[in-house]
């Protein structure tokens, strides 16, 4: 499986490269002091800069150099099927096209300043990536399953799009989902925001909403950490699926479930 598609760097408009030029211009200025350092190192390493709209191909050089880890250009979302396929390959999905002007702070689809710019940085870092590959290789197992699906699906949201991590110069931000955004990366290190200690049993059990800011947020100590707690997720997911009465194909998005687990 694979889309067959690349950048067309010659094609992006002059809105094009103003609307990256606006986000990426707040965003900097918002992450300096609250994205991870190793996020904060791979945009150094991937030259990411106002007047340029990231270039793949430079982008592919640095994860190439780093990971091993490439892009697949895909139109849009795509499905779960082929979106874990292409991570347990270790090629990460992203869009090529931007936002119009006119909706520059909202998205009902990732566009590639989602998908590149708060992506991209973290495939340098080869916990995160190893993480990201072994939670592919749990969905392709069970990708027939509704019920797997969705608890990948959550573990995915909490930590890849939208993780914090504890570093030496206090909290950060890592989720891409986050990175992105200009009022979460405020709200989400502020007072109000309800951080928790990364905690799989209850980011397994609880669904969770797509249109607002999230409710709680879990904070990780290293990538390490994610890699290490994959068995863990495996056997949750196995005893959820075997202990909570579900079809194959029902929807299971709204469900909250109890595991008795570890
Ligand atoms: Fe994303």
């Amino acid at each position: 499986m694979k889309y067959h598609l690349k950048q067309e760097y010659d094609k992006y408009t002059a809105e094009d490269f103003l609307v990256w030029k606006l986000l990426f211009q707040k965003q900097q200025e918002i992450l300096a002091e609250r994205a991870a350092v190793d996020f904060i190192k791979g945009m150094q390493l991937m030259q990411f800069e106002a007047d340029c709209i990231a270039n793949f191909e430079h982008v592919n050089a640095v994860l190439a150099s780093t990971t091993g880890w490439s892009i697949e250009v895909v139109p849009g979302l795509i499905p779960d099927k082929d979106f874990f396929e292409l991570l347990s390959l270790k090629r990460f999905p992203s869009s090529t096209w931007l936002r119009p002007l006119k909706s520059l702070d909202y998205l009902e689809e990732p566009d590639m300043f989602h998908d590149c710019f708060a992506h991209m940085p973290l495939l340098t870092e080869p916990f995160f990536v190893d993480y990201l590959q072994a939670l592919s290789r749990i969905a392709l197992k069970y990708i027939d399953d509704a019920l797997a699906i969705e608890l990948v699906g959550r573990i995915y949201w909490f930590t890849v799009e939208f993780g914090l991590i504890r570093e030496p110069e206090g909290l950060k931000i890592y989720g891409a989902g986050i990175l992105s955004s200009s009022g979460e990366s405020i709200y989400c290190l502020g007072q109000e925001a309800n951080r928790r200690p990364f905690d799989v049993k209850e980011i397994l059990e609880k669904h969770y909403y797509k249109n607002d800011f999230q409710d709680r947020y879990y904070v990780i100590n290293s990538y390490k950490e994610l890699f290490e707690a994959i068995p863990q997720i495996e056997y949750l997911i196995e005893q959820a699926i075997h202990l909570v009465p579900h079809e194959k194909n029902m929807n299971v998005g709204a469900l909250d479930i109890e595991l008795a687990g570890r």
